[in-house]
């Protein structure tokens, strides 16, 4: 096991600031790197907004301040020379296999012969991301979720090469990584795949939502009313979620899981047509709904909005059972409560397995229709669910 006292945090955007923050919070030595000084200094002042918030709550410790923290956050836009001394580097640049590949290289060529590469990817395979770094044994995954300070989950994903010592020492090291709301929850993702777990699972749940996006545009909907559908039954509805995790994030994975898993994962209209126009959600502003007037009014807005009709929580429900019992039967997980355990840690939502114990049947009927209703065949039910054989899985 290396003993990991020094982390480089390599993409200062919204998930490597809050990877840094949790990451001081652990009282290791932290670096954040980024290719600009205006990328890095943007990084340090969400990092320290936060470090602020738990200092006026008194959840820092006695005699430690949101400055005291902040003073040891050291800042680099020069990669090669931030990881000379560095025991794990926890990469999470932009969703671009080159990009990632590159920085891969650069750490391995330029950190201690000990050093480990840990992947943030969304999606993306971490065998290909480590595989020309001359060390793909000391390459790995360690996927977050957003907020990373707020989410318990974090899944540690092993690749093809990855050496026992390397995983070991990734899930001892996402362990030590605090969350305000409640422990960590490390979820061991023993085979690597596209969107590994809760990516996974939930992916093929957009196919269905970008269809009820491009219904609503046909028939002139407000996008309110989509996320009046879930009734207050999700953290966030589809709209604002989408807006919440980036609309370029959700075409990249979708490009991605066209290419890895199926067709039906065309992108839909809509977000296309919004990630064209730079309307990416929340981070540029404007996506679904006008950020600028903030969570609070998007509620009032969902609130008062008329349910669409077009959106089910049962059918949701339904195609991430099949997705689930896809992941059980490519040997990606397990058993289907750690999948349960790591969807409620992840997107603070209940997973399919508690409820498609005693509703596959039914799952596999709204499944059938939905292909009619869309013509999209990835959501055939798999035998593994129509059967109900997974129940054997649990662990
Ligand atoms: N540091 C310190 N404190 C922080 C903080 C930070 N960085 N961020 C928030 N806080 C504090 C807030 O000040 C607040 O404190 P208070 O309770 O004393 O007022 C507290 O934490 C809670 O913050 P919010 O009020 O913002 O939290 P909400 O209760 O409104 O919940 C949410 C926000 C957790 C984002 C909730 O809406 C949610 O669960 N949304 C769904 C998010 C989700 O699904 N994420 C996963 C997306 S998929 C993904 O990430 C995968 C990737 O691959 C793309």
């Amino acid at each position: 096991m290396v003993d990991v006292k020094k982390v480089a945090v390599v993409g200062a955007g919204l998930m490597g600031s809050g990877i840094a923050q949790v990451a001081l919070m652990a009282d290791y030595d932290v670096t954040l790197v980024d290719i600009k000084q205006e990328f890095v200094d943007s990084g340090e002042a969400n990092i320290r907004e936060g470090m602020q918030k738990l200092e006026s709550k008194g959840k820092l410790g006695a005699g430690i301040t949101a400055d005291s923290i902040m003073s040891k956050l050291i800042k680099s836009i020069d990669l090669a020379e931030a990881v000379k001394n560095v025991d794990i580097v926890i990469e999470a640049v932009v969703e671009k296999m080159d990009i990632k590949k590159q920085v891969c290289k650069t750490v391995m060529d330029n950190g201690p012969d000990h050093i480990i590469f840990a992947s943030n990817t969304s999606t993306m395979s971490i065998t290909e991301i480590a595989k020309d770094s001359g060390a793909p044994e000391r390459g790995c995954g360690m996927h977050f979720f957003n907020p990373v300070p707020l989410m318990r989950c974090v899944e540690v994903i092993r690749s093809d090469d990855t050496s026992d010592e390397t995983f070991e020492t990734a899930m001892e090291v996402a362990e030590n990584l605090p969350c305000l709301r409640g422990d960590r929850y490390i979820a061991p993702v023993l085979k690597e795949g596209p969107g590994f777990i809760v990516n996974r699972m939930n992916a093929p749940v957009n196919i269905y939502i970008g269809w009820v996006y491009d219904t609503a545009k046909e028939r002139g909907l407000d996008w309110a009313q989509i996320d009046a559908d879930a009734g207050g039954k999700m953290p966030m509805g589809p709209c604002e979620l989408a807006d919440y995790v980036g609309l370029d994030t959700m075409m990249h994975t979708m490009n991605y899981y066209k290419e890895t898993l199926s067709e039906d994962f065309e992108p839909p209209k809509v977000v296309k047509e919004m990630v064209d126009n730079g309307n990416l959600g929340a981070k540029t502003g404007k996506g679904f709904y006008d950020w600028n007037q903030g969570r609070e009014g998007i509620k009032q807005k969902v609130k008062a909005a008329e349910p669409a009709g077009l959106f089910d929580l049962q059918t949701s429900m339904a195609i991430m059972l099949n997705e689930g019992c896809r992941i059980l039967d490519e040997g990606i997980a397990s058993g289907y409560k750690i999948i349960d355990d790591a969807n409620m840690a992840g997107m603070n939502s209940p997973g399919p397995f508690g409820w498609g114990k005693s509703n596959f049947e039914k799952a596999a009927e709204i499944l059938e229709d939905l292909v009619k209703k869309t013509g999209k065949e990835y959501f055939k039910p798999i035998e593994l669910m129509k059967s109900g054989g997974f129940k054997k899985m649990r662990k």
